[in-house]
């Protein structure tokens, strides 16, 4: 029987700014699931995409005065840069403005007009008449029509939380001409979603979500779902809506249906069946990765329009919390927005997979960017504990045994109960639980490092007991190599670093740990990555 094929996406980043930690947070979540997997020998595809329409990146490319498809490409280069620095393993990295997704948006809107989920309603929106279009809630500011608070969003007011719609607002004006905006009645195309509330929640109830995820859809859907407004009027930077004039579809329509056009790109490379993988009922395994401030779309929208065509829906949906910088939401205006290319000005791309990895655990709680935690993290659990296991066993090896290890280890022991782990850390990496793995890992070296020291090879003879110490670095070493085989996931370069230095390719293979490296000539050891130095890092903003 043909393995499944399990597909794996992030969310798509959209095409209006630079490649952030936020972002990274998800990608580097969903690499180390993804690494950790393909290591099983499972067949594991990789993929995202960047979401390249919508009314901000019109806006952007008008502020930068550059032609939006220009902008969007020279985004997709830079993000694709940016996000393989740091080691991100897509198999594909599309753009929702590839003509594969124009084709298959406009044929899945069209069975869906045909099949009678679709709708048209006459909508009253804010009309710029200075700058000639309709706004977004974004690019409205106005006074709360609940406690008449000034200067608030289109969407909800930040001072008493309430949600309303931005025709709501009292003396809206723009935040682009800041000229006031009148209310302009205008054809829009909707989505029925009521006709999928019941399909929609006997899925919801039997999907393996965690419970907070399910328990905030069953609340939404419970509440009954409104027509989903799918279309914006000219200008608009998008795909036009076939039999329509002068309409387009809205942004969030083609992103979704991006997962099923990326992939079918992916699929014509790597010669895998479209139709096996996304019919009703497949065998195959598709999980998204997703920010909490998107679950809506996720657990509503996009398997709605799935149950509209009749494909497969996914099997679950994975959600991170967001990443906050010093306990505060990352933004530009407070100063503490750090993008990809920031970052790795100052340290390597390595130590943040390795940061977030502790950190993460399939909870969306909020992971916190935290400078001095960052470097005692790094230097004294990575380097410490982790790399020094090498290092200092390896200059032994060197110095008395010509780079090779003894035929028989000190403490097969030792060596077995670090074997034992690996149940309990595969469970951690499976289940999302990276922290708990990172904390494993931590303890094994710890118990390491503490032999080490109780075996003191420095102070050994190597001429009276030349044997003895021989094992007991051959088998600090050999310990070593479990560590990074766990750690492999996580630390993609570490990992190819520690296997050149060991001169075997054990990251690619969880199996081989049962193996240990006997009679084996190694390399000099090269250091395989420094300590922190925070002086002079104190600012990690964009200059
Ligand atoms: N384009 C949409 C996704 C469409 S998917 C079909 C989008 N783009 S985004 O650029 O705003 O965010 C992309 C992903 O990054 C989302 O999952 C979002 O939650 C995540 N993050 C963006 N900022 C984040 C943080 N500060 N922290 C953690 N993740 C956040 O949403
Ligand atoms: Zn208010």
């Amino acid at each position: 029987m043909k393995k499944k094929t399990i597909l794996v996406t992030c969310a798509f980043p959209y095409s209006n700014g630079p490649i952030h930690l936020g972002h990274l947070l998800e990608h580097i979540q969903a690499d180390i699931w993804v690494r950790y997997r393909k290591m099983k020998g499972e067949e594991v595809l990789f993929m995202s995409s960047d979401d390249s329409h919508g009314a901000a990146i019109m806006l952007k490319a008008i502020d930068l005065d550059m032609d939006p498809s220009k902008m969007i490409q020279k985004m997709h280069k830079e993000h694709k840069e940016d996000l393989l620095k740091f080691s991100i393993s897509h198999d594909i990295y599309c753009s929702t403005n590839d003509l594969e997704n124009k084709n298959i948006t406009q044929k899945i809107y069209l069975i869906l007009k045909k099949r009678g989920y679709i709708k048209k309603k006459i909508v009253s929106q804010l009309y710029d008449s200075e700058k000639k279009f309709f706004l977004p809630d974004r690019f409205v500011k106005g006074n709360c029509p609940n406690c008449l608070s000034p200067d608030q969003y289109g969407d909800n007011c930040e001072i008493c939380g309430v949600v309303y719609n931005s025709t709501d607002l009292l003396h809206p004006r723009s935040i682009l001409s800041q000229s006031p905006l009148k209310i302009k009645k205008t054809k829009h195309i909707f989505l029925i979603l009521s006709k999928f509330q019941k399909k929609l929640f006997e899925w919801i109830n039997c999907m393996p979500f965690s419970q907070s995820v399910k328990n905030k859809s069953i609340e939404w859907i419970s509440k009954g779902l409104k027509d989903w407004d799918i279309s914006r009027d000219d200008p608009y930077f998008g795909f036009k809506i076939p039999e329509e004039k002068r309409k387009y579809f809205y942004v969030w329509l083609d992103a979704t249906i991006g997962y099923i056009a990326s992939s079918r790109t992916l699929f014509k490379k790597r010669k895998i069946s479209f139709q096996r993988f996304w019919k009703n009922n497949s065998e195959d395994l598709l999980f998204h990765f997703i920010g909490k401030d998107i679950i809506y779309f996720h657990t509503l929208f996009w398997p709605s329009i799935l149950e509209g065509i009749k494909y497969r829906k996914p099997n679950n949906i994975f959600v991170h919390g967001h990443l906050t910088v010093d306990g505060q939401k990352m933004s530009k205006s407070k100063g503490n927005f750090i993008s990809a290319n920031s970052y790795l000005k100052h340290f390597d791309s390595d130590y943040l997979r390795y940061y977030f990895a502790s950190k993460l655990s399939s909870k969306f709680e909020d992971v916190n960017f935290n400078l001095t935690d960052f470097s005692n993290k790094i230097n004294k659990e990575l380097i410490n504990k982790i790399i020094n296991l090498a290092s200092r066993n390896a200059s032994f090896i060197k110095k008395y045994f010509c780079n090779y290890l003894s035929k028989k280890l000190d403490n097969m022991f030792l060596y077995q109960k670090f074997i034992k782990e690996s149940k309990k850390i595969e469970q951690s990496f499976i289940s999302l639980n990276f922290n708990s793995a990172v904390k494993r890992i931590c303890f094994l070296s710890d118990l390491a490092n503490k032999y080490v020291e109780m075996c003191s090879p420095w102070k050994i003879d190597p001429k009276l007991e030349n044997k003895k110490m021989h094992e007991i670095c051959s088998t600090g070493i050999n310990l070593f190599k479990i560590l990074m085989t766990y750690l492999s996931p996580i630390l993609p370069k570490i990992a190819e670093r520690s296997s050149n230095f060991l001169n075997y390719s054990f990251h690619h293979d969880w199996n081989s740990l049962n193996n240990p490296l006997l009679n084996h000539k190694i390399n000099d050891f090269k250091s395989l990555a420094s300590r922190i130095d925070l002086n002079g890092k104190i600012f990690l903003k964009e200059d």
